[in-house]
């Protein structure tokens, strides 16, 4: 495993690096507070190029390999783990499943302007009664011969309110199981479809998190993603490679927790000494660090999986259960580093912790990720 980066690759990294640090942390707090969405900072990320960066530049993509656009999800979640949600479901769920398995019409008409952060996508797979199960779906899409009449409710969609465009999975066929799903390009704005109101979280509370409701929405069949009965295995790869984005999301989460942790341990005095020189600080610091590189090993390879063409099921899955977990536990220990002023919003500690928690709940719950994990190593 050779993960020495290139050029082009350190060159992205500290881009986002350097615009997390001067546009994204000012405001932070405040849009965590307000539950505000960065309007203004997507766009400038946009303009960067980060919306769309593993899009051929010929439907206004970066053209940067998966590991560039982890490199880019880690530094950006560092500082706002909001904002790149919305730039992992743009890249990963949104423009890679359009690119990947989109016809060129598709490409024309959504892919160009999602990948240059013009306009904004959602994915909507999870249901009020189909989450981990994702197969149960209950939202249907009658062929009607030249379109499709979409009926049902979505949950937890991230970008709910803020997105343009919406890649919608429902049932066509539902004697055929999943074979009978669909995935359907949805507008904002096509009648029938209303936004629910806006969830209040407990963490990456910057994203716009809402239920999506449809009622007879009459949808072109130009508008479905690949053949007939092809949307379950369209949201299962997409997913697959979601999941590194969400994976490099909580590394980006413990990097900066522990980054945090380790100036304050050396600024903090206590006993007449920085409260580095206690060993029981120096020691977690060592296991925050230990576990931070352990996660990015796994993280980074599963891009590099990605990046050659291997299969990255496994290594995606076992990535996000272990940057997650790592995630949870590194930013429990910054804040205790920090002691009281771990508590308090202007450390940012707190706030990572509680954005922490969704890395083990979203595009597959961490029990989720450990039956794919299982069937994987079973089967092979
Ligand atoms: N690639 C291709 N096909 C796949 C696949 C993959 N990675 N995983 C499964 N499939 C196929 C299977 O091969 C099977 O097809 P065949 O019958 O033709 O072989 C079909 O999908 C059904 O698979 P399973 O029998 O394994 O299905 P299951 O009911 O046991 O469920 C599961 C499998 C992995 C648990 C799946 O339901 C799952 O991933 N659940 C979690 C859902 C999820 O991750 N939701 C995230 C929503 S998006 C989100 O959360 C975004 C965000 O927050 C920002
Ligand atoms: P359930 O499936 O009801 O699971 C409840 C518990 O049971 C979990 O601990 C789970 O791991 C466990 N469990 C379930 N089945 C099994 C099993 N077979 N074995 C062992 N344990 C099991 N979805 C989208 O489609 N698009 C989005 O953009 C999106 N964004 C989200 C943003 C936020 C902030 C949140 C909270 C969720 C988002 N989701 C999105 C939904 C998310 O993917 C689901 O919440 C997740 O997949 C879990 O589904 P569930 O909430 O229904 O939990």
């Amino acid at each position: 495993m050779d993960f020495s980066l290139t050029e082009e690759q350190r060159m992205v990294r500290d881009a986002a690096r350097d615009f997390a640090r001067t546009e994204l942390l000012p405001g932070v707090i405040e849009r965590d507070e307000k539950q505000e969405f960065p309007k203004a900072e997507v766009a400038k990320m946009g303009e960067l190029g980060f919306m769309g960066m593993m899009v051929d530049p010929k439907y206004g993509g970066s053209g940067l390999d998966t590991l560039s656009y982890v490199l880019v999800m880690e530094e950006l979640s560092k500082i706002d783990a909001s904002a790149s949600v919305v730039v992992s479901v743009n890249n990963s769920l949104v423009c890679w499943g359009l690119e990947t398995f989109g016809n060129e019409a598709q490409k024309e008409k959504y892919l160009k302007r999602l990948a240059t952060g013009e306009i904004i996508g959602a994915f909507c797979l999870s249901e009020p009664e189909a989450g981990s199960d994702a197969t149960s779906q209950k939202t249907t899409a009658i062929d009607k011969g030249d379109h499709y009449i979409l009926n049902g409710t979505k949950n937890w969609i991230t970008n709910g309110n803020s997105a343009d465009v919406y890649l919608v999975i429902a049932h066509t066929h539902p004697e055929k199981g999943h074979k009978g799903i669909n995935a359907l390009i949805v507008e904002k704005g096509m009648e029938g479809f209303e936004i629910g109101i806006k969830e209040q979280k407990m963490g990456i509370r910057g994203s716009d998190t809402h239920s999506l409701m449809f009622t007879d929405v009459k949808v072109p069949k130009e508008n479905r993603i690949g053949e007939d009965g092809f949307g379950f295995k369209f949201a299962m790869k997409t997913l697959a490679g979601g999941r590194i984005g969400i994976a490099a999301q909580a590394l980006g989460i413990a990097a900066g927790a522990y980054e945090l942790a380790l100036k304050y341990s050396k600024e903090r005095k206590a006993f007449g000494t920085e409260i580095a020189n206690h060993q029981a600080i120096a020691f977690k610091l060592a296991d925050m660090h230990t576990q931070i590189q352990a996660a990015r090993m796994l993280v980074y390879q599963a891009a590099v999986d990605k990046d050659n063409g291997d299969n990255y099921d496994l290594s995606g899955a076992m990535a996000k259960l272990y940057a997650s977990q790592v995630a949870m536990e590194v930013t429990v220990e910054a804040v205790q580093v920090h002691g009281g002023n771990g508590y308090v919003k202007e450390y940012h500690v707190e706030r990572l912790m509680r954005d922490a928690k969704i890395t083990q709940i979203y595009e597959g719950t961490s029990e989720i990720q450990k039956i794919v994990i299982s069937r994987s190593i079973l089967r092979d």
